[in-house]
C-alpha cells in the first residue's frame, strides 16, 4: 500500500499532537510493509509569519498532489485582532474548500476508562457512540454576502445552501448509519429558518432511498440538550456546517475531553484529517497535550484513505488499551489512584507500543 500524505502541523500544540500521530503512522507502515511517504508544509499563523499567508501555494499545491491531508491545528492569539479572511483560521477554511471535502465525520465515542473524566454520570455517558456528519463547505462559514461596516455598525452573514449540498452530505450520512446502528438523527432549525426547511425537506426526500435506515429530525437547541441528557441514543447525526461545530464540541464532554476527538473530511479530490480540537496556545510546548484526538485521526486516514480497516481498528484498540492501563495525559487525568499523568510523548510512545504487540500477535497468528 502506497500513500502520499501532506501534514500540515499548524499551530500552538499542532506540532507536538501531530509529531505522535505520524508515529503511529510510521509503525503501521514498517510493521505491514507499506510505503508511507510524508510532505510537510505550512499553514495557520506559522504561515503568516513566514509567507504573509494563512495558506501559501506551496502548501496547497502539496495537499491537492497528495492522497491525505493531516492537520494538526490552526490559530495564535497574535492574530486575534485581524478581521476573518487574514487570520491562521482563513487558511483552514481556505484548504477545506479547495481539497473540495463537504462531509467532516466526527465520531464521538465513550470510553469506559474515561467515564471519570466527563462531568456527566457514568449510568448517561455509558454506551454512547455517536458519529455527527457535519456539512462543512457550505452554510454561514461561506456564505455571501458577508462584511462588517464599521461605519454603519452592521454586520452581515448569509447561511445559504442548495438542494445538491444537502443531497450529497444526506447521503453519505444514510450510507455511514446503514452500516452501523441504522438511525439518521437530522438537526436543523426548522421552526425559524427557511434554509433548515430546505435541509428537512431534502433529508426526508433522500431518507427514502435507505429505507432501512430510520430518520429523525430535531431542532437544534432541543438536540443541544439530548446529547447531554440521553447520548445513547445517537448514532449517526447530520447537520449544517455551524451547528455541527457547536454540537462537536459538545460531544467532547461526553468523551471526557475535546482532546479526544478525531475527524476526517470526505468527499472531496483529497481526504483532510484533523482533529477537532483547536491549537491550545495556553499549553503549547508544555508537554500537556493530548495527543489522542490526533493519534485517532491517524486511524481514520488509515480507515478512509489508506484501506487499511485492521490497522485503523489496531490503533484504536490501541488506544483504548493505554486508557485502561490508566495513563492519562492532564485533560483527561481524573480517576483516582489508578490513573498515572503522562505527557503528549510518553502518552504516544505507550500507544506505539501496545499497538506494535497488537500488530506483532497478528502476524504471529498469520503465520501459524
Ligand atoms: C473546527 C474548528 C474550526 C471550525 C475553526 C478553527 C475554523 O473550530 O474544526 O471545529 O470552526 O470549523
Ligand atoms: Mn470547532
Amino acid at each position: 500500500m502506497r500513500l502520499k500524505v501532506a501534514v500540515l502541523a499548524g499551530d500552538g500544540i499542532g506540532p507536538e499532537v501531530t509529531r505522535e500521530a505520524l508515529s503511529i503512522l510510521r509503525a503501521v507502515a514498517e510493521l505491514g510493509g507499506h510505503d508511507f511517504t510524508f510532505v510537510e508544509g505550512l499553514i495557520g499563523g506559522v504561515a503568516i509569519t513566514a509567507t504573509g499567508s494563512p495558506l501559501p501555494t506551496a502548501t496547497l499545491d502539496a495537499a491537492l498532489d497528495s492522497d491525505a491531508v493531516l492537520l494538526g491545528a490552526v490559530g495564535d492569539n497574535k492574530f486575534n485582532s485581524l478581521t476573518p479572511d487574514k487570520r491562521p483560521e482563513a487558511g483552514l477554511l481556505q484548504i477545506r474548500q479547495a481539497l473540495g471535502g463537504f462531509a467532516n465525520l466526527r465520531p464521538s465515542i465513550a470510553y469506559p476508562a474515561l467515564s471519570a473524566s466527563s462531568p456527566l454520570r457514568p449510568e448517561v455517558t455509558k454506551d454512547t457512540d455517536i458519529l455527527f456528519v457535519r456539512e462543512l463547505l457550505g452554510g454561514l462559514y461561506f456564505g455571501a454576502p458577508r462584511w462588517w461596516n464599521k461605519e454603519t455598525n452592521e454586520a452581515i452573514n448569509t447561511m445559504r445552501y442548495t438542494r445538491d449540498e444537502v443531497v450529497r452530505v444526506a447521503r453519505i450520512a444514510f450510507e455511514l448509519a446503514s452500516k452501523r446502528r441504522k438511525k439518521v438523527t437530522s438537526v436543523d432549525k426548522a421552526n425559524v429558518l427557511e434554509v433548515s426547511q430546505l435541509w428537512r425537506a431534502t433529508v426526508t426526500e433522500i431518507a427514502k432511498d435507505y429505507p432501512d435506515v430510520t430518520l429523525e429530525h430535531q431542532l437544534v437547541d432541543s438536540m443541544a440538550m439530548h446529547i447531554m441528557n440521553i447520548p445513547r441514543n445517537f448514532d449517526v447525526v447530520l447537520t449544517e456546517n455551524l451547528f455541527g461545530d457547536i454540537l462537536s464540541d459538545e460531544a467532547g464532554v461526553i468523551t471526557g475531553s475535546l482532546g479526544m476527538l478525531p475527524s476526517a473530511t470526505i468527499g472531496g479530490a483529497v481526504n483532510l484529517y484533523e482533529p477537532v480540537h483547536g491549537s491550545a496556545p495556553d499549553i503549547a510546548g508544555t508537554g500537556k497535550a493530548n495527543p489522542l484526538g490526533a493519534i485517532l485521526t491517524a486511524a481514520m486516514v488509515l480507515r478512509h484513505s489508506a484501506g487499511l480497516e485492521q490497522d485503523a481498528r489496531a490503533v484504536e484498540q490501541a488506544v483504548h488499551k493505554v486508557l485502561e492501563a490508566g495513563y492519562r495525559t492532564a485533560d483527561i487525568a481524573r480517576g483516582g489512584d489508578s490513573v498515572q499523568m503522562v505527557s503528549t510523548q510518553q502518552m504516544g510512545k505507550h500507544v506505539h507500543q501496545a499497538l506494535a504487540e497488537s500488530i506483532d500477535r497478528r502476524q504471529s497468528l498469520h503465520a501459524v
